[in-house]
């Protein structure tokens, strides 16, 4: 079954500039064509969007969607001038472990389509609140129903009553055989408060040689070892990047290794927002992602992370729409989202809006008119 989308007032594809009086026609789960309007081949069905911006569905790269409870009582502290500490986790970490089955599964199904109703339609989310064996694994066999990437953090935060050697022994060694069947990728939280370099790196390579794909949680509260690590052991992407020196720029500029940039999660954590410009300038691909999660950045917005990348980190529009589309999709080294070209997975996000610009122009409005995953209207 074809769908011929029609009247685009501005159509965003990633792969050419974007086009005005577009059309955009999907076939089952894939775009089979896009360009001027006039040109546009029949189709089973035709939805005119009446001059409405049409670009891919968001990318969300990084979210840690398998929890359980609430962090308001932080957040609140935080607000009134307590910093941020790795150490909050654990408070999730309880309250996941107390959590069955499935009020877990219902609230990971309530975020993801939260974030479908605000326009995403690829999304990863992570283990990590559950820290033993059983737990990180029933967090890994949820996730694997519900998202398009499961990473295994199980290197999150050393659990309390555990030594570090032990748990990063048990990390690498029984819970990565456990989850393994379960996740596409494995991550490390490289922080002071969670894993130093040497845990990191013997965490990663573990998981590399298990055939999984490598993603670093870096340089969040400070300057560290993380985006070395991340570049030097070849991940896919390091995420937060708050904290980068110029030799951390030059690194990821010259690697395959993604930025990926949090900005929800440092202003939810007062912290300052990465250096966006210096990257891009510098040559580095570069995502933004929501971080969803209950204790550092509790939204699904991937248009808030857009609208602030353009109003506080000095990107453009367009910049700032790719990193939240194709930039996520290279984070998770896909080639069949975050682009509308033929072949491509029907991901489509269409704004109650003439151009994308009015996600900047308009901050705080909902804009999204309507959403196709994998060819299906699920909005
Ligand atoms: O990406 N930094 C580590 N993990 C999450 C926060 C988790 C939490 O505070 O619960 C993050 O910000």
């Amino acid at each position: 079954m074809s769908v011929l989308i029609t009247g685009i007032g501005e159509l965003t594809t990633n792969v050419d500039a974007p086009l005005s009086d577009a059309a955009l026609v999907l076939d089952g789960a894939e775009v089979a064509w896009t360009g001027p309007a006039a040109d546009a081949p029949a189709a089973d069905t035709r939805v005119d969007v009446e001059g409405r911006a049409v670009l891919p569905g968001w990318v969300d790269s990084h979210t840690h969607l398998v929890f359980a409870g609430d962090r308001t009582a932080e957040f609140n502290a935080r607000m009134a001038g307590k910093p941020y500490r790795a150490g909050g986790i654990q408070v999730t970490v309880d309250a996941t472990r107390a959590a069955s089955d499935d009020e877990l599964a219902a609230g990971l199904r309530r975020h993801v389509a939260e974030a479908v109703a605000q326009g995403t339609t690829c999304l990863e989310t992570k283990t990590g609140y559950g820290l033993t064996v059983a737990d990180e694994l029933r967090s890994a066999r949820l996730a694997a129903g519900v998202a398009d990437e499961v990473t295994f953090l199980g290197a999150h935060l050393v659990p309390a009553g555990v030594s570090t050697s032990d748990y990063v022994d048990l990390v690498r060694g029984e819970m990565l055989d456990a989850v393994a069947p379960y996740v596409r990728w494995a991550d490390v939280f490289c922080e002071k408060g969670a894993f130093d370099e040497s845990a990191s790196r013997d965490v990663l390579t573990a998981a590399a040689s298990r055939g999984l794909g490598l993603r670093v949680h870096g340089n969040q509260l400070g300057p560290g070892p993380g985006v070395r690590l991340a570049v030097s052991l070849g991940a896919a992407s390091v995420d937060h990047c708050t904290y980068l020196t110029p030799s951390d720029v030059d690194a990821l500029a010259a690697s395959d290794t993604v930025a990926t940039l949090l900005p929800a999660c440092d202003l939810s954590t007062r912290q300052p927002l990465p250096d966006a410009r210096a990257l891009l300038d510098a040559g580095a691909t570069v995502a933004l992602a929501s971080n969803c999660n209950p204790g550092s950045s509790y939204t699904s917005s991937m248009a808030f992370c857009v609208t602030t990348a353009v109003l506080q980190m000095r990107l453009s529009v367009e910049e700032a729409v790719r990193a939240a589309t194709l930039g996520g999709a290279r984070a998770l080294r896909r080639t069949d989202v975050g682009v509308l070209a033929p072949g491509a997975r029907a991901d489509v996000h269409v704004l109650d809006a003439p151009s994308a610009t009015h996600l900047a122009y308009r901050p705080g409005v909902p804009l999204t008119w309507a959403v196709w995953r994998a060819g299906e209207r699920v909005r």
